[in-house]
């Protein structure tokens, strides 16, 4: 029976990669994508990482269910993926008794299967198995087109840092293979991708044979029609020379690299098990400086980790003054259930995370807008990605991931086109389009 569906995103780019391939597998199962108010079928791809994520899925699950019945309308099928489905399971349709289906982040290629068992009568579904044969096996090649695309290389980790609830959603580190990885990059650029940027919660684990991370973004950028590679999220723990070099020697990978660190605090980078120093993450910005000196660094900072005192905070105040990062995602510490840290000892108060969250991200701000001014004056490439605003406006990115403005009748998604920088705001530029440049058989 053919239905209409909808996916909705709430994560990661793991989890916006994930919806992609569920629709894929729901449009290769005969069902046709609408818009969230006209469908029969709606996925939720729920995110488990911070905040208040089980609350926000169920307060969503009540307004489709309010928007149907103030419409007359049948209620959808409801489907929860991600990975609160994997965290809460059946307590899903215990506390949400609209919500039909329950399914894992490593199940989601059996979603058409459980849908059809749904529209059969069956009741109560939940499907949270992490398979011997991972889902990228068993799921349809790509379909989806898009100038920029996520293709996923590594899943899972074993790293267990203490407030993370990763490694219990997704499961152990697992490296895709080769091959398959090859393939997948090559049905996305058939489909119009121009940029390929690899996925893993720590991609540079990667690892096939002999095989390290840096040899994988050698065989992607390898790739003919491939002008542009990028890859997240990386772990300071498993980069690797060849990595460090790819970065000097490949040219279609981008100067781009997000490095969490978390803290500047030995003492809780060790109380996160974080596993290395901050002079260790020190040495490996400077290494990969050296490499590409023109690198943008990114980075993930928690603040208000259990026990964190401000001397631990100035520390980290400190760290970022040292790097001097292009941008970065900082968040206040949120106790998950079942990880290390959430039931110990030196919780600190909202009101105090509030405070050290405004000063660093203040900080942070800072940062970008000297990163963003810094290139002001600068011609350098820029992928055109998407209409702007107003009319004749598209959005570019430069090869720092910035977003630039750009005015042009003859643009179109997917050129590659040569810009001048000529001014500079917290999150965004503007440019000038000096010529399109994409090789002539584009
Ligand atoms: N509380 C706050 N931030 C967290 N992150 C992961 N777990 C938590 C948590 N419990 C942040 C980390 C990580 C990013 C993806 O989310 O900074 O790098
Ligand atoms: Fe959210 Fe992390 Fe799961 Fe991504 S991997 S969907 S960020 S919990």
């Amino acid at each position: 029976m053919t239905r209409r569906f909808a996916v909705r995103s709430f994560g990661c780019q793991m989890n916006v990669y994930d919806s992609e391939r569920m629709a894929e597998a729901l449009l290769d199962d005969g069902h046709i994508a609408a818009d969230e108010g006209e469908a029969d079928i709606i996925v939720l791809n729920t995110c488990h990482i911070r905040g208040k994520a089980a609350e926000k899925l169920y307060s969503e699950v009540g307004r489709i269910v309010a928007r149907a019945d103030r419409a007359g309308q049948p209620r959808p099928t409801i489907a929860v993926t991600g990975c609160v489905a994997q965290a809460e399971g059946a307590e899903v349709m215990r506390r949400a008794p609209a919500v039909d289906l329950v399914v894992g982040p490593q199940a989601y290629h059996r979603l058409p299967e459980l849908l059809r068992r749904q529209a059969g009568g069956e009741r109560g579904l939940v499907d949270l198995d992490m398979p011997a044969v991972s889902k990228f096996e068993r799921l349809p090649a790509r379909t989806v087109q898009r100038v920029s695309a996520f293709l996923t290389v590594q899943e899972g980790c074993d790293k267990f840092c203490a407030f993370c609830v990763v490694p219990y959603t997704r499961g152990a580190e697992v490296s895709r293979p080769l091959g398959a990885i090859l393939d997948e990059a090559r049905a996305l650029v058939d489909g119009g991708a121009r940029e390929i940027t690899l996925l893993g919660q720590n991609v540079n684990a990667w690892r096939h044979g002999r095989a390290d991370f840096g040899d994988l973004l050698a065989a992607v950028a390898a790739v003919p029609g491939i002008l542009r590679l990028r890859y997240t999220t990386s772990h300071p723990r498993d980069v690797t020379e060849t990595m460090i070099r790819a970065h000097a020697e490949i040219p279609q990978l981008m100067p781009y690299l997000h490095l969490p660190v978390q803290s500047g605090s030995d003492r809780i980078l060790e109380a996160m098990n974080r596993r290395h120093t901050v002079h260790d993450y020190l040495e490996l910005v400077e290494r990969f400086r050296a490499s590409r000196p023109d690198l943008a660094i990114t980075s993930d900072f928690i603040v208000g980790f259990p026990g964190e005192t401000d001397a631990d905070f100035e520390a980290t105040l400190e760290l970022v003054q040292q790097v001097g990062y292009a941008q970065a995602y900082s968040f206040k510490y949120s106790p998950r259930l079942g990880t290390p840290a959430a039931d110990r000892d030196g919780q600190l108060t909202e009101g105090v995370k509030t405070e050290r969250l405004a000063r660093l991200q203040a900080l942070l701000a800072a940062q970008a807008l000297a990163f963003n001014k810094s290139h002001v004056g600068r011609v350098c490439e820029g992928l055109i990605e998407r209409r702007g605003r107003h009319a004749g406006q598209w959005i570019a990115k430069s090869p720092w991931l910035q977003s630039v403005v750009v005015s042009g009748d003859r643009l179109a998604p997917g050129d590659l086109v040569s810009l001048r920088l000529v001014s500079a705001g917290p999150n965004s530029l503007e440019g000038q389009v000096l010529s399109r440049n994409l090789p002539a058989s584009w």
